[in-house]
């Protein structure tokens, strides 16, 4: 599909599309900025290849999709980029001993960004400045495609329950600073989503599952919620329904996250990576 102002190519059939014809270096007009939202809802993840751009620029194009947080309190404490306190550092580099950034080199599982907050983010662009030669690939979900691919018993058994998120520990598997690892999971802390959720406008069904560890299903016993999250986790994160973004130095990848889950692969630990990002609030209009 063609904009006036750049084209779109879908890069697998369940998500995620390249824009092309885009310098987001340049000032973004609004009808631009608009299609890039529609875009955005209808494929979920959007990739921009070969920008040479800042963290100003980052955080103006990001702007475009809504109000931004502040960068998150990590395992190291706040970690933002120099005079940006919305731009978030992920990497596994360490300067004068310290590490500049969050989420070190392991593989973080599946998940969606923050889904315990009562109004989980909308949006996330990560910008790559150091990518190494292997592993660090990031993988998407559709979680419309997750819903969909339930068989059948199973779809008609979740709509209707919630889901309990877990406040505590972050996608690399990290106490968040302040937090205890939970003991019992029908008491630790968390946010209650419903397990079924349905875009606003297009009424279609999508599972909110956040992360796996320390979910529960509240009014089962935690045995039985466990055996049920099990079972929704296996048929959701099956390897078909994923897309796996091969990073190159200069990509911006946004994803809407209210829709999707994300997850990286490990990579070599001597190997430096170094990614900015940004995370977009979901905005008024929405
Ligand atoms: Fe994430």
């Amino acid at each position: 599909m063609t904009t006036d102002a750049f084209h779109i190519h879908p890069v697998s059939p369940l998500l995620g599309a390249e824009i092309r014809g885009l310098d987001l270096s340049q000032p973004l007009g609004d009808a631009t900025a608009a299609a890039l939202a529609d875009a955005l809802d209808r494929h979920l993840v959007l990739v921009f290849r070969d920008q040479r751009i800042g963290d100003a620029d980052q955080v103006r194009v990001s702007r475009h999709f809504g109000p931004l947080d502040k960068a998150p309190i990590t395992e190291h404490g706040r970690l933002h980029a120099p005079g940006f306190e919305e731009v978030y550092v992920i990497s596994n580099v360490t300067e004068g001993g310290r590490p500049i950034g969050a989420l070190g080199a392991g593989e973080s599982v599946w998940h969606a960004d923050m889904a315990y907050l009562e109004t989980p983010p909308y949006a996330s662009s990560l910008y790559a400045l150091e990518v190494p030669d292997e592993g660090g690939n990031t993988g998407f979900i559709s979680m419309y495609a997750a819903y969909d691919a339930l068989p059948a018993d199973l779809r008609t058994h979740v709509d209707g329950l919630s889901l309990k998120h877990d406040s505590t520990t972050n996608s690399g598997g990290y106490l968040r600073q302040g937090y205890e690892a939970p003991v019992d999971v029908t008491t630790s802390p968390g946010t209650v989503h419903p397990l079924v959720i349905r875009h606003p406008v297009t009424g279609r069904r999508a599972l909110l599952l956040g992360r796996r560890p320390y979910a529960y299903i509240p009014g089962l016993s935690v045995a039985e919620s466990e055996a049920l999250l099990d079972r929704i986790w296996d048929a959701a994160v099956r390897p078909e329904l994923a897309w796996h973004h091969r990073w190159r130095v200069g990509d911006l990848v946004m994803w809407d996250n209210r829709w999707t889950m994300h997850r990286r692969d490990p990579f070599p630990e001597h190997l430096r990576r170094r990614m900015h990002r940004t995370q977009i609030r979901v905005p008024e209009r929405a």
